[in-house]
């Protein structure tokens, strides 16, 4: 028989009663976490204090979230992201030296195997939207550029809508692609202004925001995750600063350093050298990677 000697279950003795309970635990780290849930989830309890029907809505709220779950959906993780832990958590586990780029949440809509494409390739395929032109360098913390770095960018349309979500209305991989820098570390491509929108809320987390008086808004962004032999690879976004969301990102996932500068160039004869009709959105900005072992 296991001893635990902490006695009786009571309200003032509920931490110390269920940590004595896994004392045998022979996993250190499972043994740890459940002594800080434990001792979190005890501490929320006896401050909440919540009504039986409260806690059983709460139950009720995290059942319908594990029903809402699929292959192509998790409400997890979106509840994760609303509550700015995903975000905590990404932070936690990206902690960057000096200088280099900040990261920044993956998000649902990543979609592996896409196409590589030649470097200055435009990835709207449906033409639909203001044109923009994206460039800038990978360099490492040094300064020097990056050579034969892998970027993998997605984005939504200007209608605020990925490929996935609306297939069949988009072309298979629209605003997606890979490019492989060169000597000089540079990249550039084409694609169309993308525009705010709301990540799913027809689940739970979407009746959670309206109760909470929140918005499902994510600013505009362009994804990119940039792989490097020898660095650390990076997950991010670039922000347009002029977003009506820019600071109330429903997820958190905004930082100053990825917001990007969106600036009108009016040229039609460099307009015309791009393949655009007249006027495009000019972004420039570079990526500093962090080397594997720093
Ligand atoms: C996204 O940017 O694709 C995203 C991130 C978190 C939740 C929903 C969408
Ligand atoms: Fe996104």
């Amino acid at each position: 028989m296991q001893s635990i000697g902490k006695g009786y279950f009571t309200e003032e003795n509920s931490v110390e009663v269920v940590i004595a309970r896994n004392a045998e635990t022979a996993d250190q780290r499972l043994k740890f976490i459940l002594e800080v849930i434990t001792r979190k989830l005890h501490e929320m309890v006896k401050e909440i204090e919540p009504s039986q029907a409260e806690w059983f809505e709460a139950i009720q709220f995290l059942t319908q979230t594990g029903q809402l779950c699929n292959e192509w959906r998790q409400e997890f993780i979106l509840l994760s992201d609303v509550l700015g832990v995903s975000m905590l958590v990404d932070a936690i586990n990206n902690r960057k030296p000096s200088g280099a780029s900040e990261s920044t949440v993956l998000g649902p809509f990543h979609v592996a195997e896409v196409p590589e494409r030649p470097m200055g390739a435009n990835i709207c395929l449906d033409q639909k939207g203001e044109d923009m032109l994206i460039h800038g360098q990978i360099r490492d913390t040094a300064g020097n550029p990056v050579a034969n770095a892998l970027l993998d960018v997605w984005q939504a349309n200007d209608e605020g809508f990925y490929d996935v979500q609306q297939q069949g209305l988009q072309p298979e991989f629209n605003l997606r692609g890979m490019f492989r820098t060169g000597e000089d570390g540079r990249y550039r491509f084409l694609a169309v202004k993308p525009k705010y929108y709301p990540i799913p809320d027809d689940g739970t987390v979407g009746k959670l925001l309206k109760r909470l008086g929140r918005h499902p808004y994510r600013p505009a962004h362009l994804h990119f995750i940039i792989k490097a032999d020898g660095f650390q690879s990076l997950t991010t976004h670039i922000f347009d600063p002029d977003d009506p969301y820019i600071e109330s990102d429903a997820v958190f996932g905004v930082k100053e350093s990825l917001l990007a500068n969106f600036k009108r160039n009016e040229d039609p004869a460099q307009a015309a050298q791009l393949g655009f009709k007249s006027w495009f959105w000019d972004v420039e900005f570079d990526f500093v990677l962090a080397r594997a072992n720093s």
